[in-house]
């Protein structure tokens, strides 16, 4: 039984308590949150102990594993000093928005010979996972583009996170594509142009991106344009839209996975509801929750547990380059990682 503490009690980790309740090898104890009120909630909603300080739940419960679901700039110090506690880790995407704290979370990780997992849940996806499949089959002969899409209306930004001023498109959403692109590509990524607008979301009262386009080059000379906006009308059905092409030399494979199918015309308005998500029996579904069990599955195997810090840190690595890009309109070079990391072949190991 893999005993689990989780820190970060908001949307993301009462999804996880939620995803684990009664999974077999799962013991969720404890969740931590520096908002009392949200460490209280989600500790009464799945019979946890809650904490406000993530080194108090460290030293007083005896725990296997702990999930980090914090904002996206603020990983590093759960992430590290549950790593030297001992821990395993699932550390939410993306694992760290400055390379001081990629390197520190690989460095305590290293150090404690922990297992760590970053939490890019469409590899869990059975459409990204079936494009991926295709590729790595051979199928698409050489990948020469992906075209992705991936954007949110602008209740997320002003609504559904409150430290969206402190993220981007960029780090809240392409983190996911560009994992994809390079899961699916299979190659490095040697250099990023972005090029991006801002101002319709500063004068909602959130100073960040409002768009990001990024244009990946690979070290074949392959390419990938990713494209995430946090500005679509909150009219749309949905509040994500996620579209992927891509383009092989013998075939091209596409998704649209905005309308999955469920189209709700009710009293409100009108609505796709994804099927990628929601209960079956009062048991949580979808890539996220696939995801966390695979997590705690492996662990009870003794079987390592991926997407790493490989990758994680890579993804880090290539969105730092966007947002390079987007502030001096530059083409910027991605350093390659060697300490260890090998990145010539993205299909296996690591990004398995
Ligand atoms: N919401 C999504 O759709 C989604 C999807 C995929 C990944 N993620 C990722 O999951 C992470 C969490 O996102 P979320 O949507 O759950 O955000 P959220 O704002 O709903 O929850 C984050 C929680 O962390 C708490 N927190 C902040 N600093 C803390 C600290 N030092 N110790 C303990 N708790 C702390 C906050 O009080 C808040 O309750 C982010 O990295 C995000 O990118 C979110």
């Amino acid at each position: 039984m893999q005993k689990i503490g989780i820190i970060g009690g908001g949307i993301r980790g009462g999804m996880y308590a939620h995803s684990l309740r009664g999974f077999p090898g799962a013991d969720v104890r404890a969740v931590c949150d520096i908002s009392e009120p949200a460490a209280h909630k989600v500790a009464a909603d799945f019979g946890l102990t809650p904490y406000t300080d993530h080194r108090a739940m460290l030293a007083d419960e005896d725990l296997d594993a702990v999930i980090v679901a914090t904002p996206d700039f603020a990983h590093r110090d759960a992430a590290v000093d549950a790593a030297r506690a001992g821990l395993h880790l699932l550390v939410e995407k993306p694992l760290a928005t400055t390379a001081e704290d990629t390197e520190a979370i690989r460095a305590a990780v290293g150090e404690a010979g922990v297992q760590c997992m970053v939490g890019f849940e469409n590899r869990w996806n059975p459409a990204v996972r079936r494009i991926h499949d295709l590729a790595a089959a051979g199928e698409l002969g050489r990948v020469l583009t992906q075209n992705i899409l991936l954007s949110n209306t602008t209740h997320v930004p002003t609504r559904m996170i409150g430290w969206a001023a402190r993220s981007s498109p960029a780090w809240f959403l392409m983190s996911h594509t560009v994992d994809a692109a390079l899961w699916v590509n299979g190659r490095t990524v040697t250099s990023v142009d972005a090029r991006g607008s801002r101002g319709r979301l500063a004068a909602l009262g959130v100073d960040t991106w409002d768009v990001v386009h990024a244009l990946l080059t690979f070290d074949d000379g392959t390419t990938a344009s990713l494209t995430s906006t946090w500005v679509l009308p909150e009219t749309m059905p949905s509040v994500v839209d996620f579209q992927f092409q891509a383009v092989g030399e013998t075939s091209a494979v596409y998704v649209d996975l905005q309308d999955q199918s469920v189209r709700h015309a009710g009293p409100d308005g009108f609505r796709w509801p994804g099927l990628l998500g929601g209960e079956i029996d009062g048991r949580l579904q979808g890539p996220p929750t696939w995801m966390v069990q695979d997590f705690v599955t492996r662990l009870e195997n003794g079987e390592p547990v991926g997407p790493g810090l490989d990758t994680g840190a890579v993804v880090t690595d290539v969105v730092l380059a966007v947002h390079r890009s987007l502030e001096t309109g530059a083409t910027v070079t991605v350093p390659a990682r060697t300490a260890g990391i090998r990145t010539a072949d993205f299909r296996t190991a690591d990004f398995r």
